[in-house]
């Protein structure tokens, strides 16, 4: 694979000048991340905007994050919610989760959002035995092994209507080779495979590049009928 284009960082560099502008809490999110030592894999700018206005669009009142790091996304997706929304955000590492708390407590939006530590698959069976209200939109950007009961669960724990987002399902086009060497391509297949000719979902999938090199969101939709 050659390496990222620059102007893919130029344009989202154009993108966010235009469209988005500067944005003191998510800068100070991404500045104490860097600080904490946690790695720099939080969705970009124009994704994380993206985030935001597909939970506004969707008036979603709850929303769940699989994969929370140091909450830039969940900054994202809780200024999306209505009036009164929340959003649960699921974290394995305790460290991520404390730094998380900090980012989200400063842009604003701590009172709206909860952080379960704990395996992610853990956290979701509590969720299901909980019953709480259903999900309106699910963000899963975890461990892509798990992809596949992420999918199962999101289905299990959210609303007719619902939109299902993927993060990573390009990863620079190895998610074609079957043979890959990267051990997230198997989980990111098998939703794949799950997605086909599924009776409850509609799905697409994008390939994005930009400051995070060639890669890309899935999409799904649970059916109303
Ligand atoms: N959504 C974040 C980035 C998430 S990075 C953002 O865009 O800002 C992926 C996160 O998933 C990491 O913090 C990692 O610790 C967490 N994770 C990995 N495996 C997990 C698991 N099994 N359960 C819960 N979280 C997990
Ligand atoms: C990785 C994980 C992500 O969620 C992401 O957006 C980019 C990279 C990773 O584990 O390498
Ligand atoms: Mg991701």
């Amino acid at each position: 694979m050659q390496s990222a284009d620059p102007r893919w960082s130029d344009v989202d560099d154009y993108i966010v000048e235009h469209l988005i502008g500067g944005d003191p809490a998510l800068e100070a999110c991404l500045a104490a991340n860097a600080a904490a030592g946690l790695p720099p894999i939080d969705v970009s700018v124009p994704q994380g905007r993206m985030l935001e206005l597909l939970a506004r669009s969707n008036r979603a009142q709850n929303i769940l994050e699989i994969g929370t790091l140091g909450g830039y996304s969940a900054i994202c997706l809780a200024r999306g919610l209505g009036e009164g929304g929340r959003l649960v955000t699921l974290e394995l590492e305790p460290d991520h989760a404390r730094v998380a708390r900090r980012n989200l407590e400063n842009a604003g939006q701590g009172s709206k959002v909860e952080i379960c530590v704990g395996e992610a698959v853990t956290s979701l069976q509590g969720l299901l035995e909980q019953g709480g209200a259903p999900f309106d939109l699910v963000f899963v950007d975890a461990d892509k092994q798990n992809y596949a009961a992420y999918l199962d669960y999101a289905l299990k724990l959210s609303r007719p209507g619902a939109l299902l987002i993927f993060d990573n399902v390009v990863r620079e086009g190895r998610v074609v080779d079957p043979q890959s060497e990267d051990p997230k391509v198997p989980g990111t297949r098998k939703l794949y495979e799950m997605l086909k000719n599924h009776p409850k979902l509609d799905a697409t999938a994008i390939q994005t590049v930009g400051a995070k090199k060639w890669d890309g969101f899935l999409m799904a939709v649970i059916r109303e009928e």
